[in-house]
């Protein structure tokens, strides 16, 4: 992939599309770590003289103005983070964004509308995305693909408008790439891997391309109890995909088989309902009875994982250990969070939930290696796909 280096951008009209999809509650930016990651693509274009237009999602509007999905709080933020002026257009396509991006004079910087806005942008179907694309297309001299979090979508933003236009990639997306293809081509060893989050289904595809590559695989928050029914354990109340236990025990068995370490939690804080307040108690990971359901991992496991991961030279983190966003059930996430904080090797945080965790605990992102802000991109990136956002930039 080419690297915006590569482009002569002054005075050019620069299309880039950012992944700005960031946390919002009652209107307000809850995490604006996406926003700060396409700062150095932007800053290093209008430094250069570009006249810059930012194309963005928020959420997922299923192609119709829903306001409260609007990217305007965003334009508003980045101007913020970027120390310059940001217009917002609230037109995507047609006369009064041309006049927009006619205005912007070398260096202005102009944040269009929810992509998503538009039905076009996420249809299945490829002449409609191509109709968007070339409207888009109109606006710009050459596309940058700086929206790493999106990566992984064939949309009109992302894959269609790319192959109309001079394209490069970014700096988010060329230190995102460099970090996964690290970590899939050429790990430094001991490899682990720490998995949690609600969903086993959805870590499966990572599983199984993780497998015949890393020495040690650490598992965590809901997903942990169908790993613990498949080894034969009762789970009580907890949260278990009865349909994946099977797979899990032959997930199980191919580890043992490759000499993978599959390290699952010795001790669970359980409660008697998902609840902050609930009455709590911590048993061991063999025992949860009837009636109580697994809100944490425990204190023996704390130490045990700490302990796994102590000698590791390379730790991927994706997925929280707990119920983190309730105080009472924060402990194993947040003691995931500081062990990775504390370490020499190198640690990549997969983006979504376990990089809010480690905001949320007020870990400043630099005591990590990389924290990313792909979350579905980053778990595709590790199951080894082919991901279009990227088989799409042109090569040098
Ligand atoms: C994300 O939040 O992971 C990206 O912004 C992609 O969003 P999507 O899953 O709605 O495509």
């Amino acid at each position: 992939m080419r690297s915006i280096d590569d482009l002569d951008v002054s005075g050019q009209r620069v299309l880039v599309r950012a992944d700005l999809n960031v946390p919002m509650s009652a209107g307000e930016i809850s995490d604006d770590g996406r926003i700060r990651a396409s700062v150095p693509t932007l800053t290093a274009l209008a430094d250069r003289g570009a006249r810059v237009v930012v194309m963005a999602h928020l959420g997922r509007p299923k192609g119709k103005i829903v306001p409260e999905l609007s990217l305007a709080p965003v334009a508003t933020r980045l101007s913020e983070l970027l120390q310059r002026p940001v217009e917002f257009s609230p037109a995507l396509t047609g006369p009064d964004v041309q006049a927009a991006v006619s205005a912007l004079d070398d260096g202005g910087i102009l944040l269009l509308e929810n992509v998503r806005f538009d039905p076009r942008e996420t249809s299945k179907d490829r002449e409609q995305r191509q109709r968007l694309a070339a409207d888009l297309a109109s606006l710009a001299d050459a596309y940058v693909s700086d929206g790493f979090g999106v990566v992984h979508r064939e949309q009109a933003s992302v894959t269609d408008v790319a192959q109309l236009l001079p394209n490069a990639a970014g700096r988010l997306v060329e230190s995102e790439s460099r970090v996964f293809n690290r970590l899939i081509s050429d790990p430094d060893r001991p490899y682990a891997v720490v998995l949690g989050g609600a969903k086993v289904s959805d870590k499966l595809g990572v599983i199984g391309n993780l497998l015949s590559r890393v020495d040690r695989i650490l598992v965590g928050g809901g997903m942990c109890f169908t790993f613990l029914a498949a080894a034969g354990h009762p789970v009580g109340d907890s949260l278990l995909e009865a349909d994946q236990v099977e797979t899990v025990r032959q997930v199980l068995a191919d580890a043992a088989d490759r000499g993978v370490e599959v390290v699952l939690p010795v001790d669970i804080v359980v409660a008697r309902e998902f609840s902050p307040d609930a009455e709590k108690a911590t048993v061991a990971a063999d025992a949860i009875e009837a009636g109580w359901m697994g809100m944490d991992i425990g204190p023996r496991t704390i130490e045990l994982f700490a302990e796994k991961l102590a000698d590791a030279r390379t730790v991927v983190w994706n997925g929280p250990m707990g119920v983190f966003e309730m105080p009472a059930f924060a402990a194993g996430t947040q003691a995931i969070a500081e062990a990775l904080a504390d370490t020499s090797s190198f640690t990549v945080i997969g983006g979504g939930d376990s990089a809010a965790a480690i905001r949320a605990f007020g870990i400043a992102d630099d005591r990590y290696s990389h924290v990313s802000t792909g979350g579905g991109a980053s778990l595709e990136f590790l199951e080894g796909k082919q991901l279009p956002g990227l088989a799409v930039l042109e090569d040098r």
